[in-house]
């Protein structure tokens, strides 16, 4: 079954501290979620969010990256394995500043889906156009091709355990959001292309997330659009209020 997610994406920002803080916010203002509650801290707060969240019923824990080999002499780097033992469940996967600043490319972040699945865990996996090839009119095809690049090696069985988090570059961190139809055309056009490959029931049974300067404001116009499932957030994921708007939002 399709399942509605609000994913926050904290990316570098808070202490242990204050992260810990956020996340006790969070649980205090958000009661029944209509859908799964994702909130992916930065590694160092992993084991200890992941044990406030662990108490309650929809709430779940990500983390914001992972490396696409199983273990050995790769300095600084975080295994799936190692996330799996904190309680990780999801796993951000080819986020655009991923893709931009650390030069992640298509067949990387294929093998991070692969070690991601192979540890029990669920790829949140991310795509979106940069403007220049929205103004084209080419959006279409891009994201295709990175949805084809990073997901459609898998068997259906481990297809079905992907979150797909839809992700137009211009509207992150910009305070520019896609109107609800532009993220509805998108979102409908990654469903059929799902479905090409997978089938109907497998595509009408995927989570579609939206994400770019979603907020409390506009989450409830996106979110009611037919084949938007919820929401990546990143800067209103920081604040409790805003964020359990968001959460609120979902159909
Ligand atoms: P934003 O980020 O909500 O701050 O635009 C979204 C994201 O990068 O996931």
């Amino acid at each position: 079954m399709r399942q509605q997610i609000v994913a926050g994406n904290w990316k570098m920002n808070t202490t242990l501290e204050e992260g810990l803080e956020l996340t006790k916010s969070i649980l205090e203002k958000v009661e029944k979620p209509r859908g799964l509650v994702v909130v992916a801290p930065p590694l160092t707060h992993l084991r200890d969010v992941g044990k406030m969240l662990k108490v309650r019923k929809y709430f779940h824990l990500a983390a914001q990256n992972c490396y696409q080999e199983e273990k050995g002499a790769f300095t600084g780097e975080v295994s799936a394995n190692m996330l799996a033992s904190v309680g990780t469940e999801f796993v951000i996967i080819g986020h655009s500043e991923r893709r931009l600043y650390f030069k992640e490319k298509n067949d990387v972040l294929a093998a991070k889906v692969n070690v991601t699945l192979a540890r029990g865990m669920r790829p949140i996996f991310c795509c979106g156009e940069p403007l220049h090839i929205r103004e084209v009119d080419t959006h279409v095809g891009y994201v295709a091709k990175q949805l084809k690049a990073g997901l459609f090696h898998l068997k259906e069985e481990d297809f079905r355990k992907v979150v797909i988090a839809y992700e137009p570059i211009w509207a992150i961190g910009t305070g520019r959001t896609a109107s609800s139809l532009q993220a509805q055309e998108m979102h409908h056009a990654i469903r059929v292309l799902v479905a090409k490959k997978y089938g109907k029931a497998v595509a009408d049974d995927t989570t579609i997330l939206y994400g770019g300067s979603c907020n409390a404001q506009n989450a409830p116009e996106i979110f009611s659009q037919p084949d938007v499932d919820g929401g990546l957030i990143g800067g209103a994921s920081l604040k409790a209020d805003d964020f359990a708007a968001i959460i609120a939002a979902l159909k």
